[in-house]
Parts: C-alpha cells; sequence; structure tokens
C-alpha cells in the first residue's frame, strides 16, 4: 500500500513530490523514495521513515533542479520497510514506483527471470525488470506497457519515469486509484488529489487496466490495446483548514473537536427546514422494499455499522447482517431475496469492501455507499451514495468519520419509518450539544487516562445493546493509538470467559446509557470489581460516585454519539503520556488498499 505522486513541468520537481507525499502518509510511511530525471540521468533517493526524511538527502543532491519525477511513500506489504525495499525500484533505463500487489510476481519471476537474483524482497522490481524487457528489440514503452498490462495480475498504480524520455510520466492502473492532475506549464499523478491539490483543482481518472503518457503541456490515455481514451475532466474544491492542523497538537485532537460541528452540516444537507429527513426516494424504496440488509465494512466503520444494525431493526424492524469486508468477500453465506447492501467505507477505497462491491454487482444485487469521498472507487462504482460530510479526515485513527457515519445510519433508518422520520433531527441536533459538553471536560478525561491508563498493559470495555458496539469502537481507538491491548466486550458474557483476565487494578471502562439493562450493568460492574477490576462506569445517569463520569445523551438511541467521546480522549492521551505517534501510529496506514 502507498501513495503515488509524480511531476513534470517548469518547476523543480523535488519540493513537489515532497510535499505530495507527505499529504500521501495517510496511505503509509514506513519509508518513501523518488526517482528524479533530469538531462544527465534519473537520481533515486530513497529513505526510511516519514517522507520529510527525503529532505536533507535532496539538499546535498546534484538533481535537485530536475523538473520531472515520481515518488511513493509506502506501507510495507512484500519485504520490511527498509531503504532496498523502498520504491522506486530501478532496472536499466526504468524506475517504478508502485501501489498495490502484484498476485503473480512469482510466476512472473520464474517464466521471465528464471536466473535472476532480485536486489528487493518487493512485487515491484519485477515490473521495472518487465518493462526493460519487454523494451529490448526497439521495441516502445507504450507497447511495453501494453505488454506489461497483459501479464500483470493484482492491484497496481505504477509510476514510471524513463532515463531516454526524462520529461515524460508514464502512469498505468488496475484497481488501485491514479489521478492526474492539470495545471498551467505542468501535469501531475497522484493517488489522491491531496497529492496535487495545492497545484491544481483540475483532475482527470485513469481506469482500470488504462496508461497515460504525460508531459508538461499536454497527456493522453489510452485502453490496454493502445487506444486513445476520451475523459472528461473533475474540479474538486478543497477546503485547506481540513488539511492543517490550526493551533491544534495533532489533527486526531482537531477531529475529534469537529465532531459536532459535523453532525450539524449533516443536519443541513440530509434534513429540510422542517426536520425531515429528505434522503433520495431511490434508495429509501430500495431498503423498504429490501427482505434483508447486508452492512459491509471493515473496523471502525464496521464498528459504525454494527450501530447502524441497532437503528434498522429498532426504529424501522428491517432485519440486518453486519459484515466484515475481507471476512465477507470469500466465505460469502447465503443471500437473502432482495437484498440491499450499504457499504460504510470513510476512504471509499478500501479493498476488502472494493471485492465485495464487485462480487455483489456481477451477482445484481442493489449497493449504497455510506462514505466521505466523492473522488473514491466505492462512490463511483456503488449504485447510490450517501455522504458523510465530515471533511478530511487526516489523522489515521477515524474519529469524526465514526460518529458521521453513525449519525447517517440514524437518518438513514429513520427516513424508513414515519415517526422518527420527525424526530430525528431535533435528536441529533440535541445529540451535537451533548457532543459538545463532551468536549469541553477533556481536562477530566485526560485525568482519567492518567489515572487508569498509565503504565497499563491491557484494558476493558464493557456494555449491553449499543453500548455494547460503542465499547467495540471505544476499544479499537485504545489498541491503535496507545497501543494498549483493550477488549470491548458484551457486559453479559464477560463471565463466560473473558472475566478470568481481571486482577487487582486491571482498567474496566463500563459504558451504560440505556434504561433497560442499567440495572444489569450495575451487577456486571460489581462482579468485576469483586475481582479487582478497576471500573470507571459512563453513564448518562447522574451520579457523584468518583468511579462515574456522567454524561448527556439526548435520545438513547443516539448514545454512541456521545459516549465514544469520552473513550476518543481517553486513547489520545494515553498515547500523548506515553510518547506515542498519535496521527501516525504504527503499523497503519489510514486507507487499506490491499486486500
Ligand atoms: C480505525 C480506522 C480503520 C478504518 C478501516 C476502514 O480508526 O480508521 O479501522 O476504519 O481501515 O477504513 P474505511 O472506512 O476507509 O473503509
Amino acid at each position: 500500500m502507498c501513495g503515488i505522486v509524480g511531476y513534470v513541468g517548469d518547476k523543480e520537481a523535488a519540493p513537489i513530490l515532497v510535499a505530495g507525499l507527505c499529504n500521501l502518509q495517510y496511505r503509509g510511511y514506513d519509508s518513501a523514495g523518488v526517482a528524479l530525471c533530469s538531462a544527465d540521468g534519473v537520481r533515486t533517493l530513497k529513505c526510511v521513515g516519514s517522507p520529510e526524511n527525503l529532505i536533507p538527502k535532496l539538499a546535498s543532491c546534484a538533481v535537485c533542479s530536475a523538473l520531472c519525477g515520481v515518488g511513493t511513500t509506502r506501507w510495507a506489504t512484500h519485504g520490511k520497510p527498509d531503504v532496498v525495499n523502498a520504491h522506486p525500484h530501478s532496472c536499466g533505463r526504468f524506475h517504478v514506483v508502485h501501489n498495490g500487489i502484484i498476485e503473480n510476481e512469482k510466476a512472473l519471476k520464474e517464466e521471465y527471470f528464471p536466473n535472476t537474483e532480485f536486489l528487493s524482497q518487493t512485487d515491484t522490481e519485477v515490473i521495472a525488470r518487465l518493462l526493460q524487457k519487454f523494451c529490448e528489440n526497439n521495441t516502445s514503452i507504450c507497447e511495453a506497457i501494453q505488454r506489461l498490462v497483459g501479464v500483470l495480475r493484482g492491484s497496481y498504480a505504477l509510476g514510471i519515469v524513463d532515463g531516454e524520455r526524462p520529461d515524460v510520466l508514464y502512469a498505468v492502473k488496475n484497481k488501485s486509484p491514479l489521478l492526474i492532475g492539470c495545471g498551467e506549464g505542468f501535469n501531475m499523478l497522484g493517488s489522491d488529489t491531496v497529492a496535487m491539490i495545492s497545484h491544481t483543482d483540475k483532475f482527470y481518472e485513469i481506469c482500470d487496466r488504462e496508461y497515460a503518457v504525460i508531459t508538461a503541456d499536454d497527456f493522453k490515455i489510452y485502453s490496454s490495446n493502445g487506444k486513445e481514451v476520451r475523459r472528461e475532466a473533475f474540479v474538486v474544491a478543497c477546503d485547506i483548514s481540513d488539511c492543517t492542523k490550526g493551533d491544534y497538537a495533532h489533527f486526531m485532537l482537531k477531529e475529534i473537536e469537529e465532531q459536532p460541528r459535523v453532525i450539524r452540516q449533516i443536519l443541513s444537507c440530509y434534513c429540510d427546514e422542517t426536520g425531515k429527513v429528505n434522503i433520495d426516494n431511490e434508495i429509501i424504496g430500495k431498503l423498504t422494499h429490501s427482505d434483508r440488509i447486508y452492512i459491509i465494512a471493515s473496523g471502525t466503520s464496521y464498528n459504525a455499522g454494527l450501530v447502524g444494525k441497532y437503528y434498522f431493526e429498532k426504529i424501522c424492524s428491517k432485519p440486518v447482517d453486519v459484515c466484515m469486508a475481507g471476512e465477507f468477500a470469500y466465505n460469502m453465506p447465503p443471500i437473502s431475496q432482495s437484498p440491499v447492501f450499504i457499504f460504510v467505507s470513510q476512504s471509499g477505497e478500501t479493498a476488502d469492501c472494493i471485492s465485495v462491491l464487485s462480487k455483489i454487482k456481477e451477482l445484481g444485487f442493489a449497493s449504497v455507499a455510506i462514505t466521505n469521498c466523492e473522488v473514491s472507487t466505492i462512490f463511483r462504482e456503488a449504485d447510490h451514495t450517501l455522504l458523510i460530510h465530515a471533511g478530511r479526515e487526516i489523522a489515521v485513527a477515524s474519529t469524526k468519520s465514526y460518529t458521521a457515519q453513525v449519525a447517517v445510519f440514524a437518518l438513514l433508518a429513520s427516513a424508513l419509518n414515519e415517526k422518527y422520520s420527525k424526530l430525528i433531527a431535533k435528536d441529533l441536533s440535541l445529540a451535537a450539544d451533548a457532543m459538545e459538553k463532551a468536549c469541553s471536560r477533556k481536562e477530566e478525561y485526560r485525568e482519567v487516562a492518567h489515572e487508569y491508563l498509565l503504565n497499563q498493559q491491557s484494558c476493558f470495555y464493557i456494555g449491553r445493546g449499543i453500548d455494547y458496539y460503542a465499547c467495540l469502537e471505544a476499544a479499537l481507538k485504545l489498541k491503535e493509538i496507545a497501543y494498549i491491548h483493550t477488549g470491548g466486550y458484551a457486559a453479559s458474557e464477560l463471565k463466560h470467559g473473558s472475566i478470568a483476565l481481571i486482577e487487582q487494578g486491571t482498567p474496566v471502562f463500563a459504558l451504560s446509557t440505556q434504561k433497560i439493562t442499567s440495572l444489569h450493568m450495575l451487577s456486571n460492574i460489581e462482579e468485576v470489581k469483586a475481582r479487582g477490576g478497576k471500573v470507571l462506569c459512563i453513564s448518562s445517569c447522574q451520579s457523584d460516585d468518583e468511579d462515574c463520569l456522567s454524561i448527556e445523551c439526548a435520545a438513547e438511541l443516539l448514545s454512541p454519539l456521545v459516549s465514544v467521546i469520552p473513550a476518543q480522549y481517553f486513547a489520545y492521551y494515553a498515547a500523548l503520556e506515553r510518547g506515542c505517534d498519535i496521527d501516525r501510529p504504527r503499523n497503519l496506514a489510514k486507507a487499506v488498499t490491499v486486500e
């Protein structure tokens, strides 16, 4: 998984590439590299860690004035994240950066290079070698690329430079996103608009199995058999404040505190002035007539999907299955007669979701995407889309996207039931107020994080019903940001095994926002305390108990919007105290573009 950027134009390419790569770090940040082309040849520079580490290397590099180049920031799939495995990979004339996975890498090596020792452990080096091979006997690079597309299996977005044409970028793509950005006197290439947005707002998409030849003042896109393809441009406006931290120490903190505003934004997009929910009638029609809803998602989006299931079941009595995208793709259960599939994905690029989407499309089933990104594969491929309007989320750990997804689910389920359709806007607006109040108590949450989580190796979140679903998200945050092994458990299930892990002082956060389960929760809390657990109850009931943190939840159904906020702060402050890289936690990437 990687982020790719390319530039050819009238300015120095290196600083533009590095800045673009820095903006793409959400796709990976374990190593980076650039290939810079000038009349003197191509120079590759690589580093471990963030692309910023390229800057000192560039300062002492003679080809810094090159006007053309490509670069990547990498999340290792094949081979550890070191300089040898960092991209670009080179062979002869060609230097290649790659996002994706070549599935037949082994077979290609055996067929074309049986006696060659490869320098890296990556699946990318074979691409550079194939290009060099296919260009033997004066074959043109375009013919070589067509042949390459014919033999590669898997996902790839490729940026290529050729030492013999230092003023041209080549781009090839299949199943991994790749865009061309156009401006006066230059053209660019990028995995995402954010890599190019400081230079242009005009973009062209490269589709699967197409390739492009890009110069400073022109570009052409071709199908895999070499036929030129016409493509319409699209314009993306970017709110630059979305891409900067402002006065915040971290994007995660900024994004946590944006949540009340995001909920109000969602309300203004999906409700009319009377508060009635306004959602595309075709979506409502399909959901109404469906016999089952399948929610497909991963990670935080999966956790939001569980809350969505609760809403559909409680608000409009629709049966729902929530499925992990990566499991569903290759383990499909028998599907009901008239299903609707809802894909939840902040990035719209999660490979596991895309794989399910293409399978269910082949089967002719209806699809709705709930996403944050208009320029994304899932947005494009689904029959219908509902944007979550969260604004760009940059911290790797999802916060505002989770609550935005939950809010969109609440609106969607309410739109299917007239009784709720009139109430939900008011309830969501009150929830936004409650979220704001919760955010204003962050100093309390900092103290809790210190008292409960300092030097802890493990932690529990327990809850029942919708609180259990919120616990799963709360636990995920603590794992991914503070590296504390945390379980989200149904409180009722704890005594069926996991309570064995509770020891003297084990931190246990108990979410209790539902009247129907509040008494049972009290018993579960006592059970944990009796085994030495150090419990903090996060409850919607007012209490002066020192081990209770009261939160305000306007409507019980919407409690995850509020109860997740202290949990997000606990994770944030615990990570801060431990010196973790909050916005870029280890081993993770924001968009998981490989299966
Ligand atoms: C966790 C997190 C991930 C993502 C998951 C799916 O904070 O961000 O678990 O939720 O990788 O990503 P999207 O929503 O882009 O499909």
